[in-house]
């Protein structure tokens, strides 16, 4: 057990997907992987390990916001040995031509700050993804005839922000989405030598303000665990 996660040594798999909702940490190991096992329960944030196609997969809850995911991130990788780490999540589109539903894949994640950040000193860190692994995960997505947004992200630490000449900035510099989770998620898997990305749905749109009704997001959701399987043992 670590301090945050109740599972036995041995429990975790070196592959974790993380969505930040546990409900969907749930579903999604009921719905694609076999025998999947809960393993923790700990403030309900459900994790479960199973296997796809042979292989071991924990799918374990992250919450919402860069602080939860680093409690939970920080103890798979230093307590458990997890070495790939994949965010199955939904973001905000911040560009026209980012619709609902779509696919977005992080190369990068930039963040005003992070739970890392001040170790950084003045520095400004480029969090950034794994090279294989979102390669892989762009094969993946083309192959089930998905066309993925691929490039930088803005992993936000509030989801009701005011600032609305900062998300102009970030327009202007070409980020596709908003979320709050995958900056630090990188910043921790480069620092503990494992592999990481973020896999995302286009569930509401800035510009546009539409929202992805909720019967909607299932399958998307799905794609998108699809997606960072594949990805992970490709
Ligand atoms: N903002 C921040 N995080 C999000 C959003 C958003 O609009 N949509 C989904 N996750």
């Amino acid at each position: 057990m670590s301090t945050h996660i109740g599972a036995a040594p041995g429990d975790i798999a070196e592959t974790v997907l993380m969505p930040g909702d546990p409900y969907r940490a749930r579903w999604a190991a009921q719905t694609f992987l076999d025998a999947p096992r809960l393993i923790n329960e700990v403030r309900g944030m459900l994790g479960y390990t199973g296997t796809w196609r042979g292989h071991p997969v924990t799918i374990q809850g992250s919450g919402m916001g860069m602080p939860s995911l680093s409690i939970y991130a920080n103890e798979l990788l230093r307590e458990y040995g997890a070495k790939t780490l994949i965010r199955i999540g939904s973001c905000g589109a911040m560009q026209e031509a980012v619709k609902l539903r779509d696919v977005v894949i992080a190369q990068t994640a930039s963040a005003a700050s992070t739970p890392s950040s001040t170790i950084f000193r003045e520095m400004g860190f480029a969090p950034s993804a794994d090279y294989r692994l979102l390669a892989a995960a762009v094969a993946a997505a083309e192959e089930k005839g998905l066309t993925p947004h691929v490039g930088g992200i803005y992993s936000s630490d509030t989801f009701y922000d005011e600032r609305a000449d900062l998300t102009e900035q970030l327009q202007r510099h070409g980020v596709l989405a908003v979320e709050m989770e995958a900056a630090e998620l990188y910043t921790l898997a480069l620092r503990h030598g494992a592999r990481a990305l973020a896999v995302l749905t286009v569930s509401d749109h800035l510009v546009t303000h539409e929202a992805l009704p909720a019967k909607d997001r299932e399958q998307s959701f799905g794609d998108m665990v699809e997606i960072a399987l594949t990805a992970a043992f490709a």
